[in-house]
């Protein structure tokens, strides 16, 4: 066990980071309506290279004129790899008002993409006089990502979540899917004839929890292509919930309610943590370090476990 501390996650809810392109401007007032805790207004890849330009304009207007509540309002810039994305940044931190929290950054491949932003933002922020900082999230969507991903967890102080992407993280893989995110037709196991599907995501979520875990950040699962598919999206948050990520993107406004109900531990779940708690305090009152709770093991390790929900429960009951 390292004697370091492992730092606690921004201790806001990040449910549901709900997407929408800046070129739709009537997107906007439904998104501000609707129950996700995470806005993420869209100037990359659902905006046509041709709309850029206005979309931008679009997204200013709406951070300074819509009431976006308690929201933790984001902006995906486009990538370093196009020659839009300083303009992104110099337009938002100097025509956006403070209501801005966020910026993501897309494509992220490794620790100096971070910090050629963080530059930026930080002069832009001086020059201005801004007195709130812009914080960052991330998306891992490349081969590089994942390869340099605990470098990128800790490339910045502004850094506060990651997210996968899951399709531009595919294709950058070079992976035999045109799928975003769920289970993939061809990726099973065979036993007897029968087949089994096993989750071709899992090492990504899991190098992207780990980094984010070791570095104080929020994990975050991403976008689920097939918003006709209550089922696959909900399996898919359970999966990453299990995991220890903390949320999921929508696409599409019907897929709020499934990752807030997904994402906020279950009434039994919580019940039960408390439990072990409980069961553990009686524990230490006898002098032992492990008890029995309906018939299984529970030990020192366990009150982690049972904190990590019941802390959860309480940041977002209390947000
Ligand atoms: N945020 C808020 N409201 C949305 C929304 C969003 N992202 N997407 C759709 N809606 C609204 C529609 O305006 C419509 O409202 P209405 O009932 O008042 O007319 C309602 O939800 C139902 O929409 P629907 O007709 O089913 O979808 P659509 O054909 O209008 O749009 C998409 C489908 C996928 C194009 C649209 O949901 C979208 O642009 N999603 C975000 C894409 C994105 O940002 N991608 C980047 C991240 S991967
Ligand atoms: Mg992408």
């Amino acid at each position: 066990m390292s004697f370091r501390i492992q730092p606690a996650a921004p201790a806001r809810p990040n449910r549901c980071q709900l997407f929408g392109p800046a070129s739709n401007t009537k997107l906007f007032a439904k998104m501000a309506a609707s129950a996700a805790d995470v806005i993420n207004i869209d100037l990359e890849d659902s905006v046509a290279p041709t709309d850029k330009d206005m979309a931008r304009a679009n997204a200013i207007e709406a951070i300074n004129t819509i009431e976006w509540g308690n929201k933790y309002l984001s902006v995906r810039i486009n990538g370093l790899d196009t020659p839009y994305w300083y303009r992104d940044v110099v337009d938002l931190l100097e025509q956006a008002g403070d209501r801005l929290d966020q910026i993501m950054i897309p494509k992220v491949g490794c620790a100096e993409d971070v910090y050629a932003v963080d530059a930026l933002v930080t002069a832009i922020e001086r020059a201005k006089g801004r007195t709130k900082p812009i914080s960052f999230e991330v998306i891992i969507e490349s081969a590089a990502g994942i390869a340099h991903v605990e470098a990128i967890a800790a490339s910045s102080p502004r850094m506060q979540a990651i997210s996968l992407g899951a399709a531009d993280f595919a294709a950058s893989m070079g992976m035999q899917t045109t799928g975003i995110g769920g289970t993939q037709e061809d990726y099973y196991m065979l036993r007897d004839g029968a087949k089994y599907w096993s989750d071709p995501w899992h090492w990504a979520q899991t190098a992207i929890v780990a980094a984010c875990r070791t570095h104080g950040l929020l994990p975050v699962d991403g976008p689920f292509g097939d918003f006709s598919d209550d089922e696959g999206y909900i399996a898919q948050s359970k999966r990453s919930a299990t995991l220890g990520m903390v949320g999921k993107w929508a696409i599409h406004p019907k897929q709020i309610a499934l990752a807030n109900e997904v994402f906020t531990p279950s009434e039994a779940k919580v019940t039960e943590a408390r439990e072990i708690l409980a069961a553990m305090e009686e524990a230490k009152a006898r002098g032992e370090g492990a008890t029995v709770y309906k018939g299984r093991l529970v030990d020192i390790a366990s009150i982690k476990q049972a904190e990590v929900i019941v802390r959860q429960s309480e940041m977002i009951a209390g947000s």
